[in-house]
């Protein structure tokens, strides 16, 4: 069982969209691959992703309209193998609550998986227009396409 946890600042933007994608790339194994996310802030517990992310996502054919936004919590550093996170300020607030380097070795930054060791972000788009949630969807649907390529190959050789 792969464990994978897609983490920005509100949940209802990038990381919804993340996991959404993710799920639609993997659905073939969706009995071997759990998938969540989570936002590192509290600012919007509870809502379901931006309208705009909704709307976007639909337009590829990735429904994101059932997910519920959470906070990032300690206890997700026990049950996620992999922590992707969007942009280096997620990251700083991540690693700070990890306990041990066992935590710290989970949190990778999520564009790392299509351009190792850039330390790209993927941008923000809650205050830009509709083309920054073009833009996001096209760095995250690259950077799942790696993702699910390596998930689905360690399902495959088991
Ligand atoms: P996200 O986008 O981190 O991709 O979900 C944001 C959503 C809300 C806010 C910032 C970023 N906010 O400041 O409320």
């Amino acid at each position: 069982m792969s464990k994978i946890l897609m983490v920005c600042l509100g949940n209802i933007c990038r990381s919804p969209l993340a996991e959404g994608i993710l799920r639609e790339k993997t659905k073939e194994y969706s009995k071997d691959i759990i998938i969540d996310s989570a936002g590192t802030s509290n600012y919007h517990i509870g809502s379901q992703p931006d309208n705009r992310t909704i709307a976007n996502a639909l337009t590829h054919g990735v429904d994101v309209s059932q997910l519920k936004a959470r906070q990032f919590t300690v206890p997700d550093f026990d049950d996620f193998d992999h922590i992707y996170v969007m942009d280096s300020s997620n990251y700083s607030d991540v690693i700070s609550l990890a306990r041990n380097e066992g935590d710290k070795k989970k949190v990778a930054l999520l564009l790392n998986s299509i351009y190792p060791n850039s330390n790209m972000s993927v941008p923000d788009p809650y205050f830009g227009g509709e083309q920054g949630f073009e833009n996001v969807f096209i760095l995250l649907d690259n950077a799942c396409e790696i993702i699910a390529g390596s998930l689905i190959n360690q399902i495959a050789s088991k």
